[in-house]
């Protein structure tokens, strides 16, 4: 902490002026230049500095932002999936969401989908955000609509994190394909359906959500994305999809519980079927999309056309940096070093598959 400095409290503060708690705050720059010092200064020398000034308006703001300062060391829970074909191992994570989160700089434990519940609870305590991966599990009963098991922990999940953030701690929350799916379905259950989709392997187009004057509406999840990038991503099919499912776009027009994202973007099936493809809770740190954001710069199987284009891999850079970014907003962490360690990934092993979903992480 001591040696986190200014300009990363800025970066922090202007990307959280997208919404929630950090809303109302003005900018610590104005305040220091208010005092005629601007320069890049850590948090002590900031609080050396009110004090020198004896000004109690400055100090007042010292503790403000001290609590927003942006975690450095930030570590992310993954929830594992179910596997059968592996034994003793029952449950694994695809590798490339933990290396989607190491390029940006976090760190990842596993969250074993099938633990207690109070263990899952404790967890997310101490963790700095949730990723819900993709994957092939039977989600819900096609007749019954009843939820499997596991989406019944995805969702006890995100109910944690919502929890989490209403206690005032800012918890991301980042879903992703199928886990976008699962979203759907525990959030719009009115509406929430998912149709057929022929989507399997294959990299789309976005269609970005326009406001009245033809401007993309960026949300938080694109607002920093460059224009290159953003254009790219609408004339060039570099946002990979693998999935059978689809959520129509009429779902969030009309779900109650879907009212509560904003839709950013849409893409198309392999039949020219529209599909939301990336969305963002209103009032909470929530995200998700129907495509992979993390797969172009590490899955390599021949056969699949996943893109590696400069384009598709600083779309993946983009994506991490933004997640983990918003991970560093809450200062959730182990008791102990020792505890840290043990609860890190790398303490499993991993398998080299020749699946879609490439190396994975095993675990008991
Ligand atoms: C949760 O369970 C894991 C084992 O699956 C264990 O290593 C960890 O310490 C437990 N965490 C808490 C907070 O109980």
């Amino acid at each position: 902490m001591r040696t986190v400095i200014l300009y990363l409290l800025m970066v922090c503060l202007v990307q959280a002026t997208a919404g929630f708690v950090f809303e109302d705050l003005p900018s610590v720059k104005e305040l220091i230049r208010e005092y005629g010092y601007d320069q890049d200064l850590t948090l002590e020398e900031l609080k050396e500095f009110s004090e020198k000034k004896k000004s109690l308006k400055l100090a007042n703001k010292v503790e403000e932002y001290a609590e927003y300062i942006p975690n450095s060391r930030p570590i992310i829970a993954i929830l594992t999936q179910p596997r059968t074909e592996s034994p003793p191992y029952n449950s694994y994570i695809m590798a490339a969401y933990a290396k989607f989160v190491f390029q940006a700089g976090g760190r990842v434990i596993p969250l074993h989908w099938d633990n207690s519940l109070e263990n899952i609870t404790d967890t997310l305590k101490s963790v700095n955000g949730v990723i819900i991966t993709g994957g092939d599990q039977v989600i819900q009963d096609p007749i019954s609509l009843i939820f499997s098991d596991y989406t019944n922990r995805v969702k006890f999940v995100l109910d944690q994190a919502k929890e989490i953030n209403d206690e005032g701690s800012y918890f991301p929350v980042w879903a992703i394909c199928q886990g976008f799916e699962q979203l759907s379905i525990i959030e719009g259950p009115e509406y929430g359906r998912l149709s057929h989709a022929t989507a399997k392997n294959i990299p789309r187009k976005l269609e970005f959500v326009r406001d009245e004057n033809g401007e993309i509406i960026r949300g938080r999840i694109y607002k920093e994305m460059s224009d290159d990038l953003t254009k790219a991503l609408e004339a060039k099919e570099i946002a990979f999809h693998n999935n059978e499912f689809r959520l129509d776009p009429f779902a969030y027009k009309y779900d109650v519980g879907l009212k509560a994202y904003n839709v950013l973007a849409y893409s198309r099936d392999r039949d020219g079927r529209p599909m939301v493809a990336s969305i963002e809770h209103k009032d909470y740190p929530i995200y998700s999309n129907q495509w992979h954001p993390e797969k172009n710069s590490f899955v390599w199987k021949e056969t699949i056309p996943v893109p590696h284009s400069k384009l598709a891999l600083q779309l993946t850079q983009y994506m991490s940096d933004f997640f983990v970014t918003e991970c560093r907003k809450n200062t959730h962490k182990y008791g102990t070093p020792e505890e840290e360690r043990s609860a890190i990934i790398e303490n499993h092993p991993v398998e080299v598959t020749d699946g879609s979903a490439a190396d994975i992480y095993l675990f008991y």
